[in-house]
């Protein structure tokens, strides 16, 4: 598990980072997306959403949508859903089906109780104030309405943060490892979630997606840690000798154990009023 420094996480949630860099476009968030095609078992994310809405029509609004991967699923699923897709970043919405809109998690322009599910899937974690926006997305919808959100365990994905740690020693020199990766997850982890959602929320479930992820190749893995170069300012080493450093290290795992694993830990929380 790494922990932020308060200047980290205040550029996780800085918005001009996250429109004008994480997610100017949908390259980066491709990147992370794309690891998980080696891990098991797999889930269907989108699927698991369309399951979780069967009994829901009307309006859905995909809070923070991204490229548009639950959106297009909507779409294709559940053609009888007003899908909307809306996020901070004009960039990235430029190919998500519409209607789409730009627009801040933490104003909504939706009127109270007009929406009959949001989505929240891997983005609270990115917002300034994470209360103040779950109150949000509460007043928007409406009585008997869902809130579906997502993120990662502190425990995610852990071996990376000690790759990257070891990287980082070995360029500056620090035989014990250097500075800790910037955790994007930290500020809403699946630890803490429950607790930021039940400020809104009475009734909350939570699922559980455990699995590893096992390569033989080092190309994915430096390119989802390549992913944060948004953040590279904050890491404390040079980021992009880190990533080239990162992957001969996991190049050298894999040669001696015939892969490199990954273990993973990610939950979808289905919140109620
Ligand atoms: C990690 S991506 C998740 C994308 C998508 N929900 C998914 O799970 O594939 C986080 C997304 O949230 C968006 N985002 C971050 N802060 C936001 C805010 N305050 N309001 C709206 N969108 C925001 C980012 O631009 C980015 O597209």
């Amino acid at each position: 598990m790494t922990s932020n420094t308060a200047q980290q996480d205040a550029a996780v949630a800085d918005k001009s980072i996250l429109a004008n860099s994480a997610y100017a476009d949908g390259r980066h968030l491709a990147a992370r997306q794309s690891i998980y095609r080696w891990q098991q078992p797999q889930y269907d994310l989108p699927g698991i959403v369309v399951e979780e809405l069967a009994a829901t029509s009307g309006i859905v609004l995909d809070v923070g949508c991204g490229n548009g991967k639950f959106v297009s699923r909507l779409h294709k699923d559940r053609p009888d859903l007003q899908a909307v897709g809306m996020d901070i970043s004009a960039g990235i919405l430029a190919d998500v089906e519409k209607p789409v809109l730009v627009s801040d998690a933490q104003a909504l322009p939706f009127a109270d109780n007009s929406v009959d599910a949001v989505l929240a899937l891997h983005m609270l974690y990115h917002v300034g104030d994470i209360v103040a926006t779950i109150k949000e997305l509460a007043r928007i919808l409406r009585p008997g309405g869902v809130l579906i959100a997502s993120t990662n365990s502190d425990i995610d994905k852990r071996e990376l943060d000690q790759l990257w740690s070891k990287a980082a020693g070995d360029v500056l020199g620090i035989p014990e490892g250097g500075p800790a990766r910037v955790s994007l997850s930290s500020r809403f982890s699946l630890e803490k979630a429950c607790g930021y959602l039940g400020t809104a929320f009475k009734d909350i479930r939570v699922r559980e997606l455990p699995g590893t992820i096992e390569i033989t190749d080092p190309a994915p893995i430096a390119a989802h840690l390549a992913s944060y170069e948004a953040w590279a300012d904050e890491c404390g080493v040079p980021f992009r000798e880190t990533v080239s450093r990162a992957a001969e290290v996991a190049a050298g795992a894999i040669a001696s154990n015939g892969s490199f694993k990954i273990t993973c830990l990610g939950g979808i929380l289905m919140c109620r009023l």
